[in-house]
């Protein structure tokens, strides 16, 4: 099963569909379980797999899965996740899909937040201890384009100390048609690839779409 904190959100929601589309028993993690509740019903609904999507106030879904994923504006990050620590069971897979925009404090979006951690997964990962793995992943697909029914055609870079945390996000993002996952080295590479969201939201910006992603050539996969 897999949690998803903020699973309200577009990103969540979208990321939801297509797993629950795909087979997977999801979770949808909010502040408010009634919120969860109203949510999971409409992905269901619209996934064809009623009964496979549930909703829960985020710590219940957290205790429920050993993959939890979370897509919450990086204003919420750390302070959810403090409340949330004791709620992981050990040896969670959390992946995170944090992009620490400067939207976060009232700036532009297509601007990228210093975080002292380096980036928004290795502050997750300072916050949540040792008996959570962390992978950053999942920060190029665009709401919109998950809430659509075509294939995607974009990369998920993967980001992680853990071999295990990358096969499960690995699989995660194969489970979405069109997407390839690929494996972008150390969490400490999450600062990078977290920032080329903010240069996707010019792009779409400066193109007039809501669905720029990103493709890397020449790896042979
Ligand atoms: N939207 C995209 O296209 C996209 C693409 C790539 C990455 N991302 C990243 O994914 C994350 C989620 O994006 P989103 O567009 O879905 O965000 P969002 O709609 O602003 O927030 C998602 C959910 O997070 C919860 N939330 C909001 N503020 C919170 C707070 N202060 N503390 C705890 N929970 C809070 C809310 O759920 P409840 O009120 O139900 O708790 C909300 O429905 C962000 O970090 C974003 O940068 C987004």
């Amino acid at each position: 099963m897999i949690a998803i904190v903020g699973g309200t959100g577009p990103e969540g929601s979208g990321l939801a569909w297509r797993w629950a589309r795909a087979g997977e028993q999801i979770v949808i993690g909010s502040r408010n379980a009634a919120r969860a509740q109203g949510a999971a019903t409409q992905i269901a609904e619209k996934a064809g797999v009623l009964g496979s999507v549930e909703g829960l106030e985020n710590s219940q879904a957290v205790k429920m899965c050993d993959i939890v994923v979370l897509t919450v504006p990086f204003a919420g990050q750390a302070e959810l996740l403090k409340q949330l620590k004791p709620s992981f069971r050990p040896g969670t897979v959390l992946i995170d899909a944090t992009v620490p925009l400067a939207a976060a404090v009232g700036g532009r979006p297509t601007r990228m937040l210093g975080v002292w951690q380096g980036s928004a997964a290795e502050q997750a990962a300072e916050i949540v201890g040792k008996n959570v793995t962390v992978a950053a992943a999942f920060h190029s697909l665009s709401a919109t384009v998950l809430d659509g029914d075509h294939d995607i055609d974009c990369d998920v870079i993967i980001c992680t100390d853990d071999d295990r945390a990358r096969t499960l996000a690995s699989e995660l993002a194969l489970k979405i048609p069109g997407v390839r996952a690929i494996d972008g080295g150390k969490l400490e590479n999450a600062r990078i690839v977290e920032s080329i969201t903010a240069l996707l939201i010019t792009l779409n910006i400066r193109h007039k779409v809501h669905s720029s992603g990103l493709r890397i050539t020449g790896l042979g996969i």
